[in-house]
């Protein structure tokens, strides 16, 4: 079986333990960065959340009338069929597809924004630089994308995460390699800051994000 193959299936066996450890603390740099994604967003727009798991925080964010947004779409993306359907119970209103952010399905200049959340750092590094293009070419240009990474370039797993017995995988590219991606599919930079992700085994470990508009 491929990595890929083995993050799908690993997130299939622990759907309800990732959601509910997800869902236990909110980050509040990453509420804020998605405040600032969807402030900058026309009205009636279209988001994409790639690699989107059960649906939270970024799905969740656009239904919850009481942040003001006006989304004409929302579609979640994931390779986990378990995570999907977790995410039919906790977003019930948006609209779910699995696939590969490698090659979303969908036409080039369909979405408004993108979010990327914890997951491209769980494809293979070789296929960074091709999920970054896919998501440029299904942006419409002046398009903005939020997306989360690792600092440094680590590829490597854990055999118990979350102790729940099942084997992780994670391929980090480094925030200087996909800044220059991003730089090369067309991005500029937004704003870059980090957040604090409760997951981690370490204390304190802090991820990089990226917020970028695809240039007209
Ligand atoms: C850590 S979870 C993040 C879920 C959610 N975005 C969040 O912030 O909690 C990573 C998700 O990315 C999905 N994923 C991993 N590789 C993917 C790929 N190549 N294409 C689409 N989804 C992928 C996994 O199935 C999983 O649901």
């Amino acid at each position: 079986m491929s990595d890929r193959d083995d993050v799908r299936r690993a997130y299939d066996e622990i759907t309800t333990t990732y959601a509910n450890e997800r869902n236990a603390t909110r980050d509040d740099e990453e509420t804020a960065a998605l405040e600032a994604l969807f402030d900058g967003l026309p009205a009636g727009f279209r988001l994409l959340d790639a690699g989107c798991g059960q649906g939270t925080p970024a799905l969740e964010y656009t239904l919850d009338p009481s942040n003001g947004c006006d989304s004409e779409l929302a579609v979640g993306l994931d390779l986990s069929r378990d995570q999907l359907e977790t995410a039919t119970r906790l977003v019930p209103d948006v609209a779910l597809c699995q696939g590969e952010m490698t090659r979303i399905p969908f036409a080039a200049d369909t979405f408004d924004a993108i979010t990327a959340l914890y997951s491209l750092i769980h494809v293979p590094i070789d296929d960074h630089r091709t999920a970054i293009e896919s998501f440029a070419r299904v942006l419409k240009p002046g398009g903005r994308l939020l997306l989360t990474e690792g600092w440094t370039e680590w590829t490597g797993s854990n055999p118990d995460w979350l102790e729940t017995g099942t084997e992780m995988r994670w391929s980090m590219a480094g925030a200087a390699a996909t800044r220059d991606q991003l730089e090369s599919a067309g991005f500029e930079l937004v704003e870059r800051g980090e957040f604090r992700d409760a997951l981690a085994d370490e204390e304190d470990a802090r991820f990089p994000y990226f917020h970028v508009r695809l240039m007209e």
